[in-house]
């Protein structure tokens, strides 16, 4: 898909090639538009060596052009087949131009003249965006569907302390994969997710814990959400953001998970487990900090195994989904717990690959089910979790149930 970037002129325009290159993260082609003041903030140069393509500068023949040929109509061809149009900063003045339809450049044309989504991520001083003008033409903006992401506060560029700071680039980028993968075909069913590793308290100040990161969970949840579904998030301790739209109920150990899960299981449709769950936890918790004191033995017992529960408990047109991470025969020992397990498919991750797995951005998986293996080859979590409901949503067709019954010869 391509995504045309707008920069124009201010003074987070060098922010834009943040945005570049997490939209070309997402496989995304960019294409860079800029207005002529964004240039004096930066060199077109930049934006063209990060996207491999000839930056618009101009409504005209851009005397900049290798071929000094490309006309101001191939232009306009090349940015109509754009799949969203997002312009990060956007000035007061670009917003002002967009609101009352002034085509004076070729980004201001290029927004008349699309019918893709717009997105405008403004940047400004403090009180140009309080101006009642500013906020008028945002609501013009607003009321034509342009998704607005609003600046953030805190120092500005200016020295002034206040809103007017550019979105944070994360923020600006899932808005614009937000409105590219607008599918709804998640709409009617409440996702429940967790992630993150749980953590089993040894004292007051150490646990037993694991290596997961929650990114793949976060994914999940994330388009799930996206997709159209409700989403309930029961996250371990991580390091990120909860995906906006999620509802996150935030546990430790493993029993609050467990207790998180079955509180709300009534209202999910598909549960899908990719937290890494502690399965044993120390039999006693010092009250006081564990000092040291020669060889020390920890006594441990199993904690609850929560993804069986959840399918003891499952109703009939409930998926249950569970995760595993396993290091070695990492088919057969899938195999082995899709079945002893009794969930609806596995998602198996070796983890003994190099760049993928725990804490990286890429992960590589087999989504198993009683039928089949699917490989699903490296690529980014966020790319990854879009398959994977892909595959999970498969199981609800018909020729699958079919498949199924088949096989238990009914
Ligand atoms: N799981 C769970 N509750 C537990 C342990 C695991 O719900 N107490 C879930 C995980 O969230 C995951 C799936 O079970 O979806 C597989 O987790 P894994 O740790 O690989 O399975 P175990 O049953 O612990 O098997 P083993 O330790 O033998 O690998």
């Amino acid at each position: 898909m391509k995504v045309t970037v707008g920069v124009s002129g201010g003074i987070a325009a060098y922010k834009a090639a943040e945005l570049v290159r997490a939209l070309q993260k997402q496989a995304l082609d960019v294409q860079v538009v800029m207005t002529e003041a964004a240039q004096r903030f930066v060199q077109p140069l930049t934006f063209a060596a990060l996207t491999g393509h000839q930056v618009i500068t101009s409504l005209w023949d851009s005397p900049d052009t290798a071929e000094h040929e490309a006309s101001s109509i191939e232009h306009m061809d090349a940015a109509q087949t754009t799949d969203a149009l997002v312009v990060a900063p956007a000035t007061a003045n670009v917003l002002a131009k967009f609101a009352h339809g002034i085509a004076d450049d070729f980004l201001t044309t290029l927004y008349l003249a699309t019918t893709a989504p717009v997105i405008v991520a403004p940047a400004m001083n403090v009180n140009m965006w309080q101006h009642p003008a500013t906020q008028a033409n945002l609501e013009t903006l607003a009321a034509r569907n342009v998704r607005i992401v609003a600046p953030d506060s805190g120092y500005l560029a200016c020295g002034m302390i206040g809103a007017g700071r550019l979105a944070e680039i994360d923020a600006i980028a899932e808005a614009v994969l937000g409105v590219l993968h607008h599918r709804n075909d998640l709409a009617g069913e409440t996702v429940m997710v967790t992630a993150g590793g749980t953590r089993e308290a040894l004292d007051p100040v150490r646990f037993l814990g694991n290596r997961s990161s929650g990114k793949m969970g976060y994914a999940m949840a994330e388009a799930a959400q996206r997709r159209g579904a409700r989403v309930i998030l029961v996250t371990a301790p991580t390091a990120l953001r909860v995906p906006a739209g999620c509802e996150a109920v935030t546990v430790i150990t493993t029993e609050e998970m467990r207790q998180a899960v079955l509180d709300r299981l009534d209202q999910a449709t598909i549960v899908i487990k990719a937290a890494a769950v502690a399965d044993y936890r120390p039999r006693v918790q010092a009250g006081q900090k564990l000092r040291r004191s020669g060889p020390l033995t920890l006594e441990l017992e199993p904690t609850q195994d929560i993804l069986a529960e959840v399918v003891e408990r499952r109703r009939p047109d409930m998926l249950v989904i569970g995760f595993a991470a396993e290091t070695e025969d990492v088919l057969a020992h899938g195999r082995d717990k899709l079945l002893r397990k009794g969930a609806d498919a596995i998602v198996l991750n070796d983890v003994s690959r190099e760049g993928v797995g725990f804490d990286s951005e890429r992960n590589a998986v087999t989504f198993l089910t009683r039928e089949r293996a699917i490989e699903l080859p490296e690529m980014t979590k966020r790319e990854l979790a879009d398959h994977i409901l892909d595959e999970i949503l498969a199981l609800r067709r018909p020729s699958h149930v079919l498949a199924e019954s088949d096989t238990t010869g009914d």
